[in-house]
């Protein structure tokens, strides 16, 4: 009986240690909050460089540079509200009659549409473009 005891409570604790115990924080599982927190919220400059800079950078190859498309848009729409409006209806839906750049477009003659389909995110994108000076 003595001997059923230790067993029984060897296997216990056996038990306890491998389940109960919180995994290490190097362990893959572990995330912290913020990351989490991060990950779900939306970043509009990150978006930029990732979705947009592909094409419009400084080398011109692809699409002009979205320094110099927002000049035309600033020379061409006098609020802010409208710049917004203008230019996030365009992105959303790219046509030649809406185009208002007229120098070198670089590699696609209008922008290709069917891209960005998401009007809050969107919006947003170009709310940055028309505040930041860091284009
Ligand atoms: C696959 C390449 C590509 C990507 C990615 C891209 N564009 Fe463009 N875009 C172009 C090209 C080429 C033009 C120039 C021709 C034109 O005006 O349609 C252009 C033109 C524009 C124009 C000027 C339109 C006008 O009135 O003449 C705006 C504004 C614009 N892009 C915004 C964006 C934004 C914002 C993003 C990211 C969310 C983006 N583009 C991503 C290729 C791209």
């Amino acid at each position: 009986m003595k001997k059923f005891i230790a067993l029984f409570s060897l296997c216990f604790i056996l038990v306890l240690l491998t389940s109960g115990v919180p995994k290490s924080s190097s362990g893959s599982d572990y995330q912290p909050i913020s990351k989490i927190v991060l990950k779900n919220s939306f970043d509009p400059e990150a978006y930029y460089q990732r979705q947009c800079t592909f094409c419009h950078n400084t080398s011109g190859r692809k699409a002009p540079s979205m320094k110099q498309i927002k000049k035309i848009y600033l020379d061409t729409y006098q609020t802010g509200d409208v710049f917004i409006k203008k230019m996030s209806d365009f992105v959303l839906a790219p046509h030649k009659e809406k185009k208002i750049y007229q120098g070198d477009t670089g590699r696609f003659d209008v922008m290709p549409s069917g891209m960005f389909y998401d009007p809050e995110k969107i919006k947003s994108v170009v709310k940055y473009i028309y505040s930041t000076n860091e284009l």
